[in-house]
């Protein structure tokens, strides 16, 4: 396996040594812009109960949990690496059961419908197999009026790096605003952008329209 499909592979879902130290400091770094720019889109309230899909190293996690006074966050990860060092970054915010933090792949979890008033997911929509199966999902888990904010870079952008096609799915702004616009649901969908120091940073909203929409 070449070096560009074992990273990817890591991207997607990190697993040991290589993924507990090297793979954590690149979400880290790397994401840091991506996950400014989502926590200021976001704009948590202290009573919001928030759901994060791909916590990773649960870094976004712990600064949302910072701000929430009687809300809530859950967390999910699919990797068991991610989830340990995500448990163990927020052992404080666990104890006090303002964080939840699951091991599981979103699409077969089970979670409670109109529930949440934010879910988001920074750098992970490459990864999903159905993109509009687990958008559909996750607006199903809002409560009416509620936020879904997806983080991510463009395609042309992407492209410019060495990652293997097989296992990154890239997505241009159409695409990602096609995937939003096919769930009726959505009464507002916008993507709005802010300059990076070498890629430019994108957040996809999408605002939960009334349930009796869904037939
Ligand atoms: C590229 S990392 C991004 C991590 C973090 N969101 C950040 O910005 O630093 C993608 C993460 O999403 C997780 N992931 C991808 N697809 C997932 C799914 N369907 N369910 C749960 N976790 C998923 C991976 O295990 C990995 O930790």
């Amino acid at each position: 396996m070449g070096f560009s499909t074992y990273f990817s592979k890591q991207a997607k879902k990190p697993s040991g040594i290589f993924g507990r130290l090297f793979m954590s400091r690149i979400f880290d770094k790397g994401n840091l812009e991506l996950n400014n720019f989502v926590i200021e889109t976001l704009a948590i309230k202290k009573s919001d109960h928030v759901l994060e899909i791909g916590c990773g190293t649960g870094s976004l996690l712990k600064r949302i949990a910072n701000e929430l006074e009687n809300g809530s966050i859950e967390g999910i990860d699919f990797s068991k690496t991610m989830i340990s060092v995500a448990k163990n970054k927020n052992k404080r915010h666990v104890l006090k059961k303002k964080a939840i933090i699951r091991l599981g792949n979103f699409d077969e979890l089970r979670f409670e419908n109109n529930s949440y008033d934010k879910i988001f997911s920074v750098n992970t929509i490459y990864f999903w197999n159905n993109p509009v199966s687990t958008i559909s999902k996750a607006i199903d888990l809002l409560k009416a009026d509620g936020m879904m904010v997806l983080g991510f870079h463009s395609k042309d952008e992407m492209e410019r790096m060495d990652l293997d096609e097989n296992i990154f799915q890239l997505y241009s702004l159409q695409d990602v605003r096609n995937l939003l616009k096919t769930d009726k649901i959505l009464k507002e969908v916008e993507i709005i952008s802010k300059k990076g120091q070498d890629k430019v940073n994108y957040c996809a909203i999408g605002i939960k329209g009334n349930q009796e929409g869904r037939l």
